[in-house]
């Protein structure tokens, strides 16, 4: 008994802090707060930073974030990483894996204690189909190689992106999506989920839960090891049938998420798209796809 309560305290700093109270009938009213299968929809507004935190952070947990910055698109990471910096689990353990074909590239930033960064080397390819692809694999051989060491969770994030506010312990879960910003007014029939049967992405009419995003995911190790060697062996098995999903390794993801329900789902809050006018549910903007002119910086268009 006196074990467990000293166990509970050394858990959680939140006992020593004050905080307005807690209430389950007031709260925001103009959105969705959790899916039906109860998973929380993580919005401004739903979730208290100090509290959270303070119950992280005694548990000393570590944040893996994989970032590829492969061909041109090198010239988004300065800006992501700084960023990062100041906003993505500020406080905390974070090593972000960078994963490019141009190590030489690679920006130095000056990073807080407790946060490192890694350069992976992967070969330059032809089509940015191909580099989208690749990454379900590079991603679970770093869990394997690297993660089971020294990380609890893991982001899969895009580079063309930059922290404009807050990403934190709020948005920690077993399998973790994020809400795409193009799609989540729309009845599902107009989602771009692969519709062709024949494809190990497919997702029928009448199905589906939301749009998420190939932009941004994680979670627990575990359980994006399941997601990226899951979408790594359908996509592959779509390849030697000739087929490539409408949305790629996205077009995956959406089928996994919709068979494996994600546990922890974040708002369009956590990757909007810099061209697209804010709504007005949408009270920060906390992470979002920078204005790009793809035929500047793929290989292939
Ligand atoms: C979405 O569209 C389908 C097909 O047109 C329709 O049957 C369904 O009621 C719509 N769903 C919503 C939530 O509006």
């Amino acid at each position: 008994m006196v074990l467990t309560v000293l166990t509970a305290l050394t858990n959680c700093l939140c006992f020593s802090l004050k905080y307005s109270q807690p209430s389950i009938v007031k709260g925001r009213t103009d959105v969705v707060a959790v899916t039906p299968w109860l998973a929380p929809i993580v919005w401004e507004g739903t979730f208290n930073p100090v509290l959270l935190d303070s119950i992280y952070k005694p548990k000393k947990i570590s944040i893996a974030v994989t970032v590829f910055a492969v061909g041109k698109y090198i010239m988004f990471l300065k800006n992501f990483l700084e960023t990062a910096e100041q906003h993505f689990f500020v406080g905390f353990n974070v090593h972000v894996y960078v994963f490019t074909d141009r190590p030489k590239e690679v920006p130095e930033v000056k990073m807080a204690d407790g946060r490192q960064l890694t350069v992976r080397l992967v070969p330059s390819s032809k089509r940015w189909q191909e580099i989208s692809a690749r990454r379900m694999e590079l991603i679970q051989k770093l869990i394997d190689e690297q993660l089971r060491k020294n990380s609890d969770y893991i982001f899969c994030l895009d580079v063309d992106s930059k922290f404009h506010d807050r990403w934190g312990t709020e948005s920690l879960g077993g399998l973790v999506a994020v809400i795409h910003p193009g799609y989540y007014l729309d009845n599902r029939s107009k989602f771009p989920y692969e519709r062709r049967s024949a494809s190990k992405a497919y997702v029928a009419d009448g199905e589906g839960d939301f749009y998420y995003c190939g932009g941004a995911f994680g979670g627990i190790l575990e359980e994006v090891y399941l997601l990226a060697s899951t979408c790594r062996f359908n996509f592959e098995e779509d390849a030697k049938n000739g087929i490539e999903a409408a949305w790629q390794e996205e077009s995956h993801l959406n089928r996994y998420m919709w068979i494996n329900k994600p546990s922890k789902v974040l708002s369009p809050e956590y990757l909007w798209q810099d061209f697209k006018a804010r709504n007005p549910e949408v009270k920060t903007i906390r992470f979002s796809g920078v204005i790009k002119n793809y035929a500047d910086i793929r290989p292939n268009v």
